[in-house]
């Protein structure tokens, strides 16, 4: 009997191929994918996918030049959005990431004192005391789930004070997150944008008290606050003003948690990193983008072409959907150099584009990293290594790379 040869992905030709295959992401092998796409077709159109056509922008330097052209690379939900998958247009939660210039601009800048260096300075001890009262909750030489007893708590805590939320309500900051982020084939009960929004209600509703409460108060130096007393946004709708929040709850919850999580990881996959950072603590500064570039978080951001234009030698057509994926981009080994391999003392370690690139860069990354040094420093300082005891338990998603269980164990010095 003659053994039937199983087709694997080197086999098939690159028009077979649909990226976006959600599955892959959770084995890691759509990396396998996108070296194919950076070798043989940067700049590809794929005509058959589960979300239709759309280009693959694969190469870092390609969607560096797709971002900085926001004019003819359009985020605007009018025209699609940021999504690679279609949304009904009446559920679209409206905010500066899916508008283009001005409107982008004007609405980012009322949000923007949040990451002052000044705000920044003042949230460093907040952050390290939250960093602090989680960690000094650890059982030593137990095992613990890191997904809830630190990624979840810390991001969940630091957005508590961002926003002034009640800190005995964090955890629906987390699950608000995650329904945004379900990805409705995931074969959960949110099986559309509608369940969604059904599920989503409960936010909405008290996204909408709070803004009344603080519009009603003194102005104070949280971001609900903030929003509620800014001039622009008081002529907003209310749904957009819920976008904006949505938008920093999101931004800066699921991503940081998954970056804590995929850390940890990559320290344990990575012994000869893991002990170099123990013995030179100060390689924290450059492990934490180190960290970001592994992981990248957000693996894709999507535009809609607003013009016919030639790219690459491609023709783009004009309401042609681009797909930028950034988990490609880090892994290009024109740029970075040996990308497979987590290295904490990179020369230039942010040159990276987990937070994208150009007038949407990511506007918490500086509030990301600090969490992540913060979290590391004080681990170190207490001479603690954290040995994970299995594999993390990866989301069915191609858009935000989770990671929803890590079991480890803490081991003191
Ligand atoms: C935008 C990634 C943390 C708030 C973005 C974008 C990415 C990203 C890829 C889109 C960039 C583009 O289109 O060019 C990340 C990652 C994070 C992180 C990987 C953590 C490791 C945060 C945090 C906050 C935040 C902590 C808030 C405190 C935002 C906002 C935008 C954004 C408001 C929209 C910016 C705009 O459209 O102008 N982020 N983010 N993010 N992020 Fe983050």
């Amino acid at each position: 009997m003659t053994a039937l040869k199983q087709t694997t992905l080197s086999d098939l030709p690159l028009s077979d191929i649909d990226p976006s295959v959600q599955t892959r992401f959770q084995t890691g092998e759509h990396f396998e994918v996108f070296d194919r796409l950076r070798e043989e077709a940067p700049v590809y159109f794929h005509e058959s996918t589960q979300y239709g056509p759309f280009w693959s922008i694969s190469k870092y330097k390609d969607i560096i030049e797709v971002e900085a052209q926001p004019k003819i690379f359009s985020s605007d939900a009018a025209y699609g959005g940021i999504w690679i998958k279609e949304q009904p247009k009446d559920t679209i939660r409206k905010s500066f990431m899916t508008a283009d210039p001005p409107e982008h601009d004007v609405q980012r800048k009322v949000v923007n004192p949040i990451v002052s260096p000044t705000n920044l300075h003042d949230m460093e001890k907040r952050v390290r005391d939250i960093v602090n009262l989680v960690l000094d909750d650890l059982p030593i030489n137990e095992e613990i789930d890191w997904v809830e007893r630190v990624s979840v708590e810390v991001t969940g805590r630091v957005l508590c004070a961002l926003m002034d939320f009640p800190v005995e309500e964090r955890l629906d900051l987390t699950t608000w997150s995650d329904i945004v982020n379900t990805d409705v084939d995931a074969g959960t009960e949110i099986t559309d944008e509608y369940k969604k929004l059904e599920a989503l209600a409960p936010m909405i509703k008290k996204f909408k008290e709070m803004f009344a409460e603080r519009s009603a108060m003194p102005p104070q130096n949280d971001l609900i606050s903030m929003l509620a007393h800014s001039q622009e946004t008081a002529s907003m709708e209310p749904q957009q003003f819920v976008g904006m929040l949505v938008l920093l709850m999101v931004g800066g919850n699921d991503t940081t948690r998954n970056s804590i999580s995929g850390g940890l990881d990559a320290l344990n996959k990575f012994p000869e990193e893991y002990k170099k950072l123990r013995e030179n603590p100060e390689l924290v500064d450059s492990m934490v983008p180190e960290i970001i570039r592994w992981v990248t978080p957000v693996a894709h951001m999507r535009r809609t072409a607003m013009q016919d234009i030639e790219f690459k030698g491609q023709q783009i057509k004009k309401g042609d959907k681009v797909i930028m994926w950034y988990c490609s981009g880090n892994r290009d080994e024109d740029v970075i150099e040996d990308p497979y391999t987590f290295k904490i003392d990179r020369k230039n370690p942010r040159q990276h584009v987990s937070f994208g690139f150009g007038i949407h860069r990511c506007l918490g990354n500086r509030m990301a990293e600090m969490q992540l040094r913060i979290l590391w420093e004080e681990i170190l300082k207490r001479g603690w290594v954290i040995e994970t005891t299995g594999e993390p338990e990866r989301r069915f998603s191609n858009f935000v790379v989770g990671i929803d269980s890590l079991k480890a164990i803490v081991r003191a010095a």
